[in-house]
C-alpha cells in the first residue's frame, strides 16, 4: 500500500512538476461525481479543522477558500505528507479520494452543476451597492456575497441604475429585469403591499443595465409577478442637525418648529414635512432637488436641520465625513423592510434566500456587514410587507 501509494504520488508529482514551474494550467472543471464526493469527504473528515464550507473556523488552520485553485502540486504534497500541525492523509485517503477533495477544494465548494447566482444590483447606490470601477462594494453586494456562498454557488452582478423619474420606477424596473432573465433576485426592495402587488400592465421597458444592446431600451418585456424574501433591514427617516444646534433634543418633528429644515424634493420625507401636524413645519421647510444639497447647505450653515433617508445621510459620511453635522437620533416611525424580490415562479430560491437570512439573523450577522459599509443598521419591523400607508398616517411622527 505505502509503496504503491508512494508510486502514484511520484508520478503524479513528475507529471505536474514541471506546470508547477512553468506557468500554472487551470484544470478542467472536475465531474459533478467527483465533486459531491469530494464534499462528503471534507464534511467527514476536514471539516474538524478547516471548518464547515471551508470558513476557517479561526483556529489556526489554513484558510483553504484561499488555497490557489491553480496549485495542484502544493495541495497533493501538504495533504499526502502533512503539514506542521496537519497530519499526513496518504495512509487515510486513497489517491481517487484526495483528488475528489481538490476537485471540491479548486472550485471553491462550488458545485459545477449549480450555475451562478445573478442578483441585480444598483451600479451607484453608495453605501448599499456600487460598481465603482475595479472595487466594487456595499452592503448589498457583501450579502449577497454571503447568500450565493452559503447556496454553494458564484455571485454574478447584473448592475443597472433605476431612474428617478416619473416614466421609471423599482418596482417595474425590478419586474423586466427579473422577467428578462438579467438576474434572479433583485437586492433592496422595499416591501410594501403596493409594490409586491400583481403586475398593472403586461410588459415593461428596462432600466439600462450593464450590457445592454441599443435594441434593449426600447424593448417591452413581458413582466411577471414578484416574490419577497424576509426582510433584512429597514430603511428609516431621520433628522440630522447642524452643529449649531447639535445639543437641541429632537424627539419629534414638532421640535423643529422654528428652525430652517431642508428636505429633498419629491420623496416621502418632503410628504412627511408638509403635512406634518397640519402643515405646522410648512413656513419652515426648504426644498432642495438632491440631498447632498441639504448637507452642504447644513455644514455651511444654511440650514439648521435636515429630514432625511438615513442612508443618505450614510451615504454623505462615507464620501466627506460627519463634520458640520449632528445625527440627532430620531427616527419616524415610517419604515420600509427591505428584501430581495424574485419572480413569483421562483420560490423554491426565496425559500433558500430566507433560511439563509435567518440564519444569519440568528446569529446577529447582519448588523457587521452594514457597519462594515457604513450603513446604519436597523433590523426589519413587524410585519414583513407594509400596508398601504394612509395619508393621516404622514402627519404624525
Ligand atoms: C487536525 C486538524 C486538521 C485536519 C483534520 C485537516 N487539516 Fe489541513 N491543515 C491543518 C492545519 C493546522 C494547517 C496549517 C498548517 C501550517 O501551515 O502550519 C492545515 C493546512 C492545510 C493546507 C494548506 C497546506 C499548505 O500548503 O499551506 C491544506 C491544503 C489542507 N490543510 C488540506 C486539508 C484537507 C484536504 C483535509 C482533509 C482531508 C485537512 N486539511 C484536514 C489542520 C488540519
Amino acid at each position: 500500500m505505502r509503496v504503491a501509494t508512494f508510486l502514484a504520488a511520484a508520478g503524479s508529482m513528475l507529471l505536474f512538476m514541471p506546470l508547477a514551474h512553468a506557468q500554472r494550467v487551470p484544470e478542467a472543471p472536475p465531474s459533478p461525481e467527483q465533486f459531491d464526493a469530494g464534499a462528503d469527504l471534507f464534511r467527514h473528515i476536514c471539516s474538524h479543522c478547516h471548518g464547515p464550507r471551508m470558513v476557517n473556523p479561526g483556529n489556526g488552520s489554513f484558510d483553504l477558500r484561499k488555497f490557489p485553485h491553480d496549485d495542484r502540486a502544493r495541495f497533493f504534497n501538504s495533504v499526502r505528507n502533512g503539514k506542521n500541525s496537519m497530519p499526513p492523509w496518504k495512509d487515510v485517503l486513497h489517491p481517487d479520494e484526495i483528488e475528489a477533495v481538490w476537485a471540491y477544494i479548486r472550485t471553491g465548494g462550488v458545485s459545477p452543476e449549480q450555475p451562478p447566482l445573478t442578483v441585480c444590483l444598483q451600479a451607484n447606490d453608495p453605501p448599499l451597492s456600487f460598481r465603482g470601477g475595479e472595487n466594487p462594494g456595499g452592503f448589498d453586494l457583501a450579502l449577497s456575497r454571503i447568500i450565493a456562498e452559503r447556496l454553494g454557488r458564484t455571485l454574478q452582478v447584473q448592475w443597472f441604475v433605476s431612474r428617478d423619474d416619473p416614466d421609471s420606477n423599482l418596482t417595474r424596473d425590478a419586474k423586466a429585469l427579473l422577467s428578462d432573465g438579467r438576474c434572479e433576485l433583485l437586492a433592496e426592495f422595499p416591501l410594501t403591499a403596493g409594490s409586491l402587488e400583481p403586475p398593472h400592465s403586461p410588459a415593461a421597458k428596462l432600466p439600462p443595465f450593464d450590457g445592454a444592446k441599443p435594441d434593449d431600451r426600447n424593448r417591452w418585456v413581458p413582466i411577471g409577478e414578484l416574490a419577497a424574501t424576509d426582510p433584512y433591514r429597514l430603511d428609516t427617516l431621520t433628522v440630522i442637525l447642524s452643529t449649531r444646534h447639535a445639543d437641541r433634543p429632537i424627539g419629534r418633528l414638532s421640535d423643529l418648529n422654528g428652525m430652517r429644515v431642508g428636505v429633498q424634493i419629491a420623496t416621502l420625507a418632503d410628504a412627511i414635512a408638509m403635512q406634518y401636524g397640519d402643515g405646522k413645519l410648512i413656513e419652515h421647510v426648504v426644498h432642495l432637488p438632491d440631498s447632498r444639497d441639504l448637507f452642504e447647505k447644513l455644514c455651511n450653515g444654511d440650514l439648521d436641520a435636515a429630514f432625511v433617508d438615513t442612508r443618505a445621510y450614510d451615504a454623505w459620511t462615507s464620501r466627506h465625513g460627519s463634520d458640520g453635522l449632528a445625527p440627532s437620533g430620531y427616527t419616524h416611525s415610517l419604515g420600509f423592510n427591505m428584501g430581495f424580490v424574485a419572480l413569483a415562479s421562483h420560490r423554491p430560491l426565496v425559500n433558500q434566500v430566507d433560511a439563509v437570512l435567518s440564519d444569519l439573523k440568528a446569529h446577529d450577522a447582519i448588523a457587521p456587514l452594514a457597519a462594515n459599509s457604513g450603513l446604519s443598521f436597523i433590523p426589519p419591523r413587524s410585519p414583513a410587507v407594509l400596508a398601504d400607508i394612509h395619508p393621516a398616517e404622514l402627519g404624525g411622527d
